[in-house]
């Protein structure tokens, strides 16, 4: 096992109740409701992991596995020269591929190590990959109970094949999961698993995301095994993720 390593989210605050980052060789699950910010933090990651490590990112590239046509290059620019970087040159590091249903969600993480390996001969390693939303096209598909355990069969070889890419390349795994807004998570008990329990075991850090007043959300860390419980504050900007 390599040596594990860490991308800043952009806010000190999230950062730090992950222990210092976003970590390679691990799934991050970001969860929470519509406009939680679980979107503009994976184009925040896409753009961070490009920076020198002393500024908290890789210099790697990214892959994003984008099953809802969320991404916004014009997102990313502007992320990217907030920080005075050229925006287009961020964007030629970041590989998009558009998932049209779980199969082919699936054989993206296997076309992903192809280019994986192109990448580290042209010495931009890909450091990090994000799937947004993991659960979407699984929950479509799969409806009804006779099909559930079908359905979590595959998510489990999903997301095995997901960490496998992390433990391999040295990267981080990072997946988004739609959820409705749930009081007993947030005062209840919030090891319920929510998403699943394959979800909800397999994935080393989960971060429950609400909306706050205005810009400003809030991070919950959910049943770390490492990390102590608590709670960040963050905003999302013009700027992109900031305290
Ligand atoms: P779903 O995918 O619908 O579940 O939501 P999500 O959790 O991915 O939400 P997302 O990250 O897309 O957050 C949307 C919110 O981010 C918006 O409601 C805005 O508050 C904020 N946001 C998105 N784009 C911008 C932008 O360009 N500028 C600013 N200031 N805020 C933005
Ligand atoms: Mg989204």
């Amino acid at each position: 096992r390599r040596s594990v390593k860490k991308i800043t989210t952009g806010s000190k605050d999230l950062d730090e109740l992950l222990g210092g980052g976003v970590e390679t060789q691990a799934i991050t699950e970001f969860f929470g409701e519509f406009g939680s910010g679980k979107t503009q933090i994976c184009h925040q990651l896409a753009v961070n992991v490009q920076l020198p490590e002393d500024e908290g990112g890789l210099e790697g590239s990214v892959i994003i596995i984008d099953t809802e046509n969320t991404f916004r290059p014009e997102r990313i620019i502007q992320m990217a020269e907030a920080k005075g970087l050229d925006g287009n040159e961020v964007l030629k590091n970041i590989y998009v591929a558009q998932a049209y249903n779980s199969n082919h969600q699936m054989l993206l993480v296997d076309n992903a190590k192809e280019l994986a390996e192109k990448l580290k001969k042209e010495g931009r390693p890909v450091r990090l990959i994000i799937v947004d939303s993991l659960m979407s096209h699984f929950r479509a598909e799969y409806v009804g109970r006779g099909t559930l355990a079908d359905r979590q069969q595959k998510l489990n070889r999903h997301l095995h094949d997901l960490m496998k890419f992390g433990e391999l390349y040295n990267a981080a795994i990072v997946v988004t999961n739609q959820v409705m807004a749930r009081p007993d998570v947030l005062f209840g008990d919030p090891t319920k698993p929510v998403g699943g329990h394959i979800v909800a075991h397999t994935a080393t850090f989960r971060i429950y995301l609400k909306k706050g007043k205005d810009d400003l959300r809030i991070a919950r860390l959910i049943d770390s095994p490492h990390l102590p419980e608590g709670e960040a504050i963050f905003r999302v900007t013009e700027r992109g993720i900031e305290d």
